[in-house]
């Protein structure tokens, strides 16, 4: 019996750990893109979404942490699984082995996912400071921000640099999304060969539903949205 360090340290554990986190990433994006699709609605519906979810008081902040947790788990593992899988991989070379798919094949779509992956982070940091983290940088706003939250898109994606800037993140979540999906099928192991279809259907429809729901924001407020009273 292996001990419960030997499962989180071995190649396979640090895949399941990457793919459980990787869940709870892909709950919040769902959520989060259908919840600002509230824009659509205009100042009082967004407004209201964004009051009912500070309302949570005690309960938003301890589940930002368990967010916090889930975001570092998944770059971490992602970093220790692609360091193993690199080592492997020259292991095969020198063995004059061949991978399945060819070891290009295999090594583009990593590559893709370390890159869309750290793309997503800066994204990240920067979009916390823009719209999560205003009430200590804003003279404009305080800790009671989310009631002008909509003024503060708003503005944002008046600017056609931050519009075209958020469009071509969102590309990357949707690659992201779409390989990241798949493999966390196949690290749960339930990616069987009669599954295969289905489950790459479902990674395809998940990230086109997310990164579309996000990517059609930034034009609507641009073009579209009315501006805040
Ligand atoms: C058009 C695209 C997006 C828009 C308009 C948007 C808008 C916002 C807004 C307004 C907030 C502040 C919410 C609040 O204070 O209650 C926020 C928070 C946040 N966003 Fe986004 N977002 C977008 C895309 C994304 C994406 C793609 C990710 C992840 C990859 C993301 C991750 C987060 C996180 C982690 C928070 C903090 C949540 C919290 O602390 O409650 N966002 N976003």
């Amino acid at each position: 019996m292996i001990s419960l360090k030997e499962a989180l340290t071995s190649p396979i554990g640090k895949k399941v750990i990457n793919a459980l986190s990787a869940i709870g990433a892909v709950i919040f994006v769902v959520g989060h893109a259908g919840g600002n699709l509230t824009l659509l609605g205009g100042e009082g519906a967004f407004n209201a979404y964004a009051e009912k979810l500070h309302a949570l008081g005690i309960l938003l902040p301890i589940a930002e942490v368990g967010l916090v947790a889930v975001f570092l788990l998944h770059i971490i593992s992602a970093l220790a699984v692609t360091k193993d899988n690199n080592a492997a991989r020259s292991q095969d070379y020198e063995a004059n082995r061949e991978t399945k798919g060819g070891p290009s094949q295999w090594s583009f779509a990593s590559t893709k996912m370390i890159v869309s992956g750290l793309i997503l982070l800066a994204f990240l940091i920067v979009h916390l400071i823009q719209f999560r983290f205003i009430e200590y940088w804003s003279a404009d706003y305080g800790a009671e921000y989310y009631h002008d939250l909509y003024a503060i898109v708003y503005q944002a994606f008046q600017s056609e640099a931050w519009t075209v800037g958020y469009m071509a993140v969102m590309v990357f979540l949707g690659f992201h999304l779409r390989h990241g999906v798949w493999s966390m099928f196949q690290s749960l192991g339930i990616m069987n060969s009669g599954w295969k279809k289905t489950f790459t259907g479902l990674a395809l429809i998940v990230a086109l539903l997310v990164s579309v729901t996000f990517l059609i924001l930034p034009p609507y407020m641009y073009f579209l949205a009315p501006a805040p009273a």
